[in-house]
């Protein structure tokens, strides 16, 4: 016989189940949608350029959301100009509400005094140990060897570690400037369980290109997986390809598809895309392709893998950084179906993320402006569904 007094804690624990039959889970592969009909639900202003402290401008932004639903949006502040060489903290701000309400800006590091820096940075978790990380470069344009840097937290990015050094042992010929943009740790084979994230590098003085930095202890230990340097523009010979920031996410095959800004405009105006099917080791020249519907001013962009729908966000122009777009795509990135304007003045660097514990919303995070690209910080809620085109189990 049923104690009635237990029911109601049955009716809770079953509920909790229910819940959680949407939620993602890391190590498995979620049922993709059918069709989405993305719709703006708010756009909030976080971080305003030139008026709060003495920070001058705020840029290259990045959005996380972490196992336990948390907002974590994070942001270059530049102290004292707007240049890419000038000095920053490395500035957060959290919301435990879904992004309604921020907490203030918490500055994680600084990197003194001395000018050629730092430059967040990438974020990205170990679902496994509730752990966040945040890589970042540091000292990327003094230094003869630029620092690679890793800072955690294990309790929901209130408080954050040391930085500690994770810099390949290479002979220093390279440098890996990570994000903006967000690491991922393979759901599936080959090399399920390996963290990666999608470097490029930048002093003229050394080979340029994009890396894949891997790691297979729980972000331990890290090693340097794909590059694709600098070269000649096959499709175009007047033009070089030049890859820059970049984005790798994880479809449904275990493959890993990387997308890069083509900041020599090879064969178009528009993002290149690469693919790699041995867990990061290489990114062969043969899966190379051109998204010609991704159009770029030459700008760094946002790209996210969810549930079987690959989301692009960037400025729809190939002249100007400005009307921020999102688009989507049904066949991981050959075809884009769909787009959702978001804001039709100035706007620039961009990064998507999906929330583990809630997969009909995405969140974007944006630099906007109507004067300039970096006026502000803008991050927007995403509602992937209208009530009743949704089609979720
Ligand atoms: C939208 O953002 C505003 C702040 O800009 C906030 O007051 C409001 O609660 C937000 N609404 C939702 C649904 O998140
Ligand atoms: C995550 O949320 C749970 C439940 O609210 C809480 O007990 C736990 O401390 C949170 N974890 C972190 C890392 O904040
Ligand atoms: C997290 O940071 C602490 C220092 O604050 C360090 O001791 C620890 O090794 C780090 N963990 C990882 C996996 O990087
Ligand atoms: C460093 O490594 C790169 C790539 O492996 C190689 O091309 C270069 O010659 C090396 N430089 C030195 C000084 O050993
Ligand atoms: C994006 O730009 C293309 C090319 O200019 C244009 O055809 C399309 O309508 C634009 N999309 C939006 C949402 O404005
Ligand atoms: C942004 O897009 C809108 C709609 O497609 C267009 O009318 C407008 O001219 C664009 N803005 C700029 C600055 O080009």
């Amino acid at each position: 016989m049923i104690d009635t007094k237990l029911l109601p804690t049955f009716v809770a624990v079953y509920n909790v189940l229910l819940l959680c039959a949407s939620c993602i889970r890391p190590d498995a592969q979620p049922v993709p949608w059918d069709k989405v009909t993305p719709t703006v639900v708010n756009d909030t202003i976080i971080w305003h350029s030139g008026s709060e402290g003495e920070i001058h401008t705020y840029r290259t932004p990045s959005i996380f959301v972490t196992p336990n639903g948390t907002l974590i949006a994070l942001s270059g502040a530049r102290k004292y100009s707007s240049s890419d060489v000038d000095r920053k903290f490395l500035a957060i701000r959290r919301s435990e509400d879904k992004g309604k309400t921020w907490l203030p800006t918490e500055f994680l590091v600084d990197d003194g005094y001395e000018q050629g820096v730092l430059f967040p940075g990438t974020l990205f978790a170990d679902f496994d140990s509730n752990t966040l990380f945040v890589m970042f470069i540091h000292c990327q344009l003094k230094c003869k060897v630029p620092a690679l840097l890793l800072i955690n937290s294990t309790d929901d990015g209130v408080t954050w570690g040391q930085p500690r050094s994770i810099s390949p042992r290479s002979n220093g010929s390279r440098s890996f400037h990570p994000g903006p943009g967000y690491g991922i740790r393979k759901r599936l084979e080959p090399h399920k369980g390996r963290f990666v994230v999608c470097a490029h590098g930048r002093p003229q003085d050394r080979p340029r290109g994009i890396t894949l930095l891997l790691s297979d202890d729980g972000a331990k230990t890290w090693r340097e997986g794909a590059f694709v340097p600098d070269g000649p523009c096959r499709e175009d010979p007047e033009e070089k390809f030049w890859p820059g920031e970049c984005q790798a996410v994880e479809l449904a095959d275990g493959s890993l598809l990387v997308m890069t800004r083509n900041r020599g405009r090879c064969s178009c105006s528009c993002k290149a895309f690469m693919r790699s099917h041995d867990g990061g080791q290489t990114l062969p020249l043969h899966d190379f392709f051109f998204a010609r519907a991704l159009i770029e001013p030459t700008c760094q962009s946002g790209l996210l893998y969810h549930r079987g729908v690959l989301f692009f966000s960037g400025p729809n122009s190939t002249t100007g950084r400005y009307n921020m777009t999102l688009k989507w795509s049904y066949d991981d990135g050959t075809t884009w179906e769909g787009e959702l304007p978001i804001w039709n003045e100035m706007a620039g660097y961009s990064v998507l993320a999906e929330d583990p514990t809630d997969d009909r919303h995405l969140y974007l995070i944006y630099e906007k402006g109507v004067k300039s690209s970096v006026d502000f910080v803008a991050v927007t809620k995403i509602q992937l569904f209208n009530n009743i085109a949704f089609n979720g189990k």
